[in-house]
Formats: C-alpha cells, structure tokens, sequence
C-alpha cells in the first residue's frame, strides 16, 4: 500500500512534498505528517511484535522496527542503519532511594552504536539525504550529533561537515568525529553561533541539514518511545522525564504518544516533564511564565555541555507537546545533576551530565509533590559515561567550581607494599 507522507508548517500549515528543505516559506519548522487513518489499516502491536528478535535488515533495528511510522518512503536500500535501538531498561535500589520513587526505571540511549540516542535520528534522517541523492551532509553540534552524524556518513559513503562551539564540547564526543571521519569544523562562539552559520551555509552550499530542525530526525527520535512503551508491553508509564536543549527529544516524545494515541496503539498518554540546567533554561521560563514567544539566553552556562544551549530550535513544537501531554517543564541546578550523575553511575549503569538531569528531575518533582511516589517513573538516560571523562573525574576529585561533590570516588595513591594495600581498603 502506498502511503502518502507531506512536510506542514507548524505555524502557517503550507504543505510540501518531501525535498531538502528545513523551514516554510513563512520561517517556521516544518514537521512530517502521517496519514494515521490510513495507517490503522496496516499497523498494530501485533505487527511491531512479530518484528521483535527478527534478523532480517533493517527490521532488528529499533528505529526501523518501526519503518512505517518513522520513515515510510525510504526503500530497504536506501537504508543507512547500523542497527540503532534495542536499548535496555534499568532499575537500581540507589536509584530508588535517592529519588524516593518506588518504580524509577532508567531507559540507556547511551547503548546506541555511537553512544547517544542521536543515532536514532540520525539513521532515517541520512536515508533520507540518499533518498535525495544528497553527496554532502553537515550539522551543527554540542558533540553528540557530531560523532553520530560523523559515522553514519562514513557507513553510507557521504562526505560530513560538522560545527561544533570551539573548545565547548567534550573530547570524547570530538574525538569521534574527527575518528571516524568528518570534516570539524570548530567555531568561535558557542553552539548557537554554529547552528546559525550550518544553517546559512548548508542552504548555500548544498549540504543536506541533519539537526533536529530537520523533521526526519524528529520521526526517529519518535522511536525510543514506540520502542519503551513496547518494552512495557503496551502499557504507558505514568511519567516519561527527559533532558531538554535544543528540545528535539521532546517533541519527538509529544509527537510519537499523540501518534500512538491515534493508532489505539496505547490507551492513555503519559505525561512528559522536559528537565533543563538552571544556567541554560529558555525554555523553562517560557514555560512558567506562560509567555508565548521564547526569550533566548545569549550565554547559556552548565556543565551539562549537551544540553548549554540558549536558542533551541524546536521549542516551539516541544511546547506543543508539553500542552498535549499535560506534561510540565522543571529546572535543576549543576549541582544536582552531577550528584544524580554520582548516583547513576555508581549503580552500574553510568551516563554523561545532561542525561542525569532526568533523574536529577525525577527527585525534584517527588520533593515538590508533583510526581506521587507511587506512580512510574521512566528517565531516558541519553548519553554514554564515556562521553565526557573529564567532568567525571573533576567531580571525584572536587575541581569543579562551584560544586561540591557529595558521593566522591577518589583514587587514593599508595606506596607499593600489602600494608598500604590494607590500610587504603580498611581490611
Ligand atoms: C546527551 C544529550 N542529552 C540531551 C540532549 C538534549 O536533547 P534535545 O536537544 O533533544 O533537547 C543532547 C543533545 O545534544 C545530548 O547530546
Ligand atoms: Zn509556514
């Protein structure tokens, strides 16, 4: 069956076919619209289950499990995937306790093939630039997008041009871009300024735009819902809660539940909560002012450099997704997301400061009353540990400014002999 899929305005609603194009002619994003109607007739849990343990390209994927609610148009071929998804779901006693939530569970994009969930955009939105026959692809980047983009260009033999803030981002996100194989762009300014300038230039010079404005990154970030919400066997969570930057995640997230709800693929909508850092958080105070237009930050600061963003893009249809979800924004300080990094990370399961902001959230919201301690809880964990080595080791070893390591871990230096072995581990 042929379906048929159209870009629309989120402001104007002019719609386009399907081409390189990012924004309308009015300046608004463009988003992809799926005929849901159309859809009923082939999809169903049944379906998506039966592709559950399958081998067969690209089907194993979790992004492409779910092909016709992700990219419909692409053919098999077409497909650039390593295969991305499949992540898994955590719970810890640590976790429970620090929080105060009986039934957190912590959902770990970082166990994508380049470490962050931005492979899950980033594979449709690719299949989409050779779709097009598009050479050239470029973005700009806090480090993550980078990396992903910088390998899964390589995969389909596309040349990648990535701006990343210079000096802003950290090294292990640098040093897979430049790994496997992108051209690095560093730019004076911050992410920002480099967001800017991809935009004019990718325009200019016919380069293929694969940041989240780009509406196909949206369609696979859909998937880590579609994918937890199957783990749950169909069953929502009470609360999903996400870390917010450029905003992208979220409304993805806003995007798959109305789709799911449209499809009777779920009952009822979870509600979100969008966490920021307290030095980078527009969209919070949009948000809790109620005002209908975003106030940028010129000098966003955390040390959450994923998410230190003062201009994000997609607040605009992330705040429709809050709205749609009856969902709420919340802000925590950098203090508090390295402490619940702590607490991640000494449960075994380990992430990268932005995606603790979830859980560091999580606590916020149960102090506040908002989440009751009975309800479930589900924190997407979106980057890997080893993202960002630095900011782990200068918590444990207290050399970050301003903040005060309450669970530090730090490597004690001893002489060689069994007695100072005995007495650095007290036995
Ligand atoms: C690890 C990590 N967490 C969170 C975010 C923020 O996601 P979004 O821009 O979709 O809000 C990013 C974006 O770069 C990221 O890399
Ligand atoms: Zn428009």
């Amino acid at each position: 069956m042929k379906q048929t899929v159209i870009l629309r305005c989120i402001d104007c609603g002019k719609e386009y076919e399907p081409s390189a194009i990012y924004r309308c002619s009015c300046n608004a994003l463009l988003e992809v619209v799926l005929d849901t109607e159309k859809l009923k007739e082939t999809v169903s849990r049944k379906l998506f289950d039966s592709r559950l343990w399958s081998r067969r390209e690209p089907y194993h994927s979790g992004v492409w499990r779910f092909k016709e609610l992700v990219h419909p148009l692409v053919s098999d071929e077409q497909i650039i995937s390593r295969p991305e998804g499949n992540t898994n779901i955590y719970k810890h006693k640590k976790i429970r306790e620090y929080t105060g939530i009986k039934d957190i569970l912590l959902k770990h994009e970082g166990e994508n093939p380049t470490g962050s969930f931005k492979d899950r955009g980033i594979s449709p939105g690719i299949s989409e630039a050779n779709r097009l026959g598009m050479k050239v692809v470029a973005c700009a980047s806090t480090g993550n997008t980078s990396a992903s983009l910088a390998a899964y260009a390589s995969i389909g033999s596309m040349k990648s041009v990535v701006f990343v803030p210079e000096g802003k981002i950290a090294m292990g996100k640098l040093s897979q871009a430049i790994a496997y194989g992108a051209r690095v762009l560093e730019v004076n300014g911050n992410f920002d300024d480099a967001m800017s300038l991809v935009q004019k230039s990718s325009n200019e010079l016919g380069m293929y735009l694969l940041n989240s404005i780009n509406p196909w990154r949206i369609e696979g970030q859909k998937s880590i819902i579609f994918e937890l919400i199957q783990q749950f066997d169909w069953k929502p969570p009470d609360w999903i809660i996400v870390p917010a930057g450029n905003l992208g995640n979220t409304s993805a997230f806003g995007k798959a539940l109305d789709e799911m709800k449209k499809l009777d693929l779920i009952e009822k909508i979870p509600r979100i909560a969008a966490i920021q850092a307290e030095g980078a958080n527009p969209f919070y105070e949009t948000w809790k002012n109620k005002r209908s237009e975003l106030k940028s930050l010129k000098n966003p600061e955390t040390i959450a450099s994923a998410i230190k963003i003062g201009n994000p893009v997609s607040w605009k249809k992330a705040l429709r997704a809050i709205k749609t979800t009856n969902g709420l924004v919340e802000q925590v300080s950098d203090q508090e997301i390295m402490d619940a990094k702590a607490i991640v990370d000494s449960s075994g399961i380990g992430c990268e400061p932005a995606s603790a902001a979830s859980v560091a959230g999580a606590k916020k919201l149960l102090e506040d009353g908002i989440i009751d301690r009975d309800e479930q809880i589900v924190c997407i964990i979106t980057g890997n540990l080893l993202k960002d080595t630095d900011s782990t080791i200068n918590y444990h070893l207290s050399n970050l400014k301003g903040i005060k390591p309450k669970y530090s871990n730090k490597p004690i230096v001893i002489e060689s002999t069994i007695e100072a072995v005995k007495e650095a581990i007290g036995l």
